[in-house]
């Protein structure tokens, strides 16, 4: 396993790591991102046992104990589990979510008190980046979920949204919409509730120019039309269940 690095967005790093074991034949991909800045944010941790290679990986791209800011989608092992590793590697840096995940589980589990951003809080990571963090409750799954927004960029940061299997290129403008119905399909990974498609919808109003996988390619194009498809596809989910189950009493 090695961790490749991509610029997917001017000072915003992709570092991958593809598992063939998982999802074989296809296999699966885990993705941290690092923004660069005055204050530098690493978006996902990387599982616990990852944490020697994701470290190894920042390294190329600065020095670690600058960290100062440490995000991730909500509280499970590939988004966080390397969390406290990152605490004790960089003395400076913080974990930064949203009060369900910080209530719930890091004031806990996190070796240091973390930073509890409300709905819509920016943190000013210097230089141009500045990133927006949103509540998405149950979105893709974790009512502790949340996604970034770093606005100089116009870049998403999805986390699980879009999960797709493969190992492709770092950065697609081609559909991301059917490969991630083909993984909801496989692995049932989303909780689908009556929010959810409002959710989705309301992160197509930012109208990111590049939507960051956590588990797939990083897309770059319309990324409002790919929300709002998206939310779309899972209605028509959900409609089709209600339906089923309706036939069924
Ligand atoms: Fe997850
Ligand atoms: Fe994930």
């Amino acid at each position: 396993m090695d961790t490749r690095i991509d610029e997917i967005a001017a000072g915003i790093y992709r570092l991958s790591t593809f598992v063939s074991e998982i999802a074989a034949p296809a296999g699966f991909t885990f993705n941290q991102f690092l923004i660069r800045g005055e204050e530098p944010l690493l978006f996902h941790t990387g599982l616990r046992r990852m944490f020697p290679q994701v470290r190894a990986a920042v390294a190329r791209l600065m020095p670690v104990e600058r960290l100062r800011w440490i995000s991730f989608g909500h509280y499970e092992a590939d988004e966080c589990g390397a969390m406290n590793e990152w605490l004790a590697m960089a003395p400076r840096a913080e974990i930064a979510h949203g009060q369900t995940s910080a209530l719930v589980s890091l004031t806990d589990m996190a070796d240091r008190a973390p930073r509890i951003l409300a709905d819509g809080a920016v943190i000013d990571l210097g230089g141009d980046k500045r990133v927006r963090y949103l509540d998405t409750p149950h979105v893709p799954h974790g009512w502790d979920a949340g996604v970034m927004y770093e606005e100089a960029t116009g870049t998403l940061l999805g986390g699980d949204l879009f999960t797709q299997t493969g190992n492709g290129s770092a950065l697609t403008e081609g559909d991301i919409v059917g490969p991630a119905i083909a993984a909801e399909d496989m692995f049932g990974f989303s909780s689908l509730t009556p929010g959810m498609p409002g959710t989705i919808r309301r992160l197509a109003g930012l109208a990111p120019r590049t939507i960051a996988l956590m588990h797939g390619p990083a897309f770059r194009g319309d990324g409002a039309a790919a929300l709002r498809a998206l939310a779309d596809s899972y209605e028509r989910r959900m409609t089709a269940q209600d339906g089923a189950r309706l036939a069924a009493a």
